[in-house]
C-alpha cells in the first residue's frame, strides 16, 4: 500500500520517480521502488547524449533496462527527454542548416518513440524550451528552426506511437511570471494548431519555505485552464544543509501543500519525485551546501517528508 497505490485510489494515474540501470540495480533501491512507485522516469539514460552521442549511433540499451524492469514489474515509464537542449551532443550543435536538422530530430524522436512504442505511456517530448525571463532558448533548434522544432518535435512523436501521451515540461513553473505566461500561450498557440500535445509537465524543484510554495496551487490551476492534463515531473524540495527540526517539519507542511494542489484539480493526473533518496539525488553536486530533497534518507529510510506525502494521499 505505497504512494502510487494511495494515489491510484485517489483516481489518479500514478506516483512516480525517477531511476535507471545504476540505481534500480541496488536491490535497497528496488525494494523500495516495487512498494511505492507506479511509473517510472529514466533519469538520464534516455537523453541525447545517451542514446545517440554520435550521428547514427544507438545506445539504448539503458533505456532498455529500465523499460525491461517496468515491464516485469507492471510500472508505468514517462520517457524522458526526446528535444532538450541540455546533455546534448556538439554534433547536434554543430549542425548548421535547418533541412538538415528538422530530419536529424525527427530520426532521433521516430527513432526513441518506435523502440519503445506501447511501453511508455507519457513522453517529455520538449523540454525547457524557455529561458527563466520568458525568452525562447537559444538553443541550435530554436536558432535554426523556431518554434517548429516543438511542433516537428510532437509531429513524430505522435506519428510513431499515436496512444502515447505528449507532454511539453519546464521548471520554475511554480509562481506567476512572464515564463508560466509564455509557457502557457506556446501550449494554446499548439494546440490551436492542431499539433498533438496531451500534457503539461511541471517540474518543481523546489526550495524548503520558498515563499511560492503556499500559492503553488495558483500556477497548477493555470496549467490546468489549459484543457490539458497536468502532471508534476521531478518534485523535489531540497534545503540548505545541514538539516535541523524546523526545517524537516516546513519540508512536510511544502510536500503536503504541493500534493494537496495536484489532488484539488481533476487532471493533475500523477506526481513524480526526482529520485528515491537523498543519497542518490541531483541537488548536492549541483547546489552546494544544499541537499535533504528527497522522500527517504540516506541510508534508505522514510523520512517525516514521506509520512506527510502518504498522509496527504490518505
Ligand atoms: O554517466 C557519466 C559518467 O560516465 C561520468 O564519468 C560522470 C562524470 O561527470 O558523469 C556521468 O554523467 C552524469 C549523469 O548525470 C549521470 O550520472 C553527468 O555528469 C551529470 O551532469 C548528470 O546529471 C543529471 C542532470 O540532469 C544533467 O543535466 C542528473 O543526474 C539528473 O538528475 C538531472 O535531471 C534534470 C532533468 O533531466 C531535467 N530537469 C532538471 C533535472 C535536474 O537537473
Amino acid at each position: 500500500n505505497g504512494l502510487h497505490a494511495k494515489m491510484v485510489a485517489k483516481g489518479r494515474y500514478y506516483f512516480g520517480t525517477a531511476v535507471d540501470q545504476n540505481t534500480l540495480s541496488q536491490s535497497v533501491i528496488s525494494n523500495i521502488v516495487k512498494e511505492e512507485f507506479g511509473m517510472l522516469t529514466p533519469e538520464n539514460s534516455m537523453k541525447w547524449e545517451s542514446t545517440q552521442p554520435s550521428r547514427g549511433q544507438w545506445r539504448l540499451d539503458g533505456g532498455d533496462y529500465l523499460v525491461n524492469y517496468a515491464q516485469q514489474n507492471g510500472k508505468h515509464v514517462r520517457g524522458h527527454t526526446l528535444l532538450w537542449h541540455s546533455q546534448l551532443p556538439g554534433w547536434v550543435s554543430q549542425i548548421n542548416d535547418a533541412a538538415t536538422l528538422t530530419q536529424v530530430l525527427e530520426n532521433h524522436v521516430t527513432t526513441l518513440v518506435t523502440r519503445w512504442k506501447g511501453k511508455i505511456q507519457h513522453w517529455d517530448v520538449a523540454n525547457e524550451v524557455f529561458e527563466d525571463n520568458g525568452q525562447y532558448r537559444n538553443s541550435v533548434f530554436y536558432r535554426l528552426l523556431g518554434e517548429r522544432s516543438i511542433e516537428i518535435a510532437f509531429r513524430a512523436a505522435a506519428k510513431a506511437d499515436p496512444n502515447c501521451k505528449l507532454y511539453l515540461n519546464d521548471y520554475n513553473l511554480d509562481y506567476t511570471s512572464s515564463k508560466l505566461t509564455n509557457f502557457i500561450a506556446l501550449v494554446n498557440r499548439l494546440k490551436a494548431a492542431g499539433v498533438p500535445i496531451h500534457g503539461v509537465g511541471t517540474q518543481s524543484h523546489l526550495m524548503v519555505g520558498n515563499g511560492a510554495i503556499p500559492t503553488f496551487k495558483n500556477p497548477l490551476q493555470m496549467l490546468h485552464d489549459t484543457g490539458l492534463d497536468v502532471a508534476i515531473t521531478e518534485l523535489d524540495i531540497r534545503m540548505k544543509m545541514p538539516s535541523d527540526n524546523s526545517k524537516v517539519q516546513q519540508q512536510s507542511r511544502d510536500f503536503q501543500t504541493v500534493v494537496k494542489a495536484c489532488l484539488d484539480l481533476p487532471r493533475c493526473v500523477g506526481i513524480t519525485v526526482w529520485g528515491v533518496s537523498d543519497k542518490d539525488s541531483w541537488v548536492p553536486s549541483t547546489f552546494q551546501g544544499e541537499g535533504d530533497a528527497l522522500l527517504w534518507n540516506n541510508n534508505y529510510q522514510k523520512k517525516e517528508a514521506y509520512t506527510a506525502v502518504a498522509n496527504a494521499l490518505a
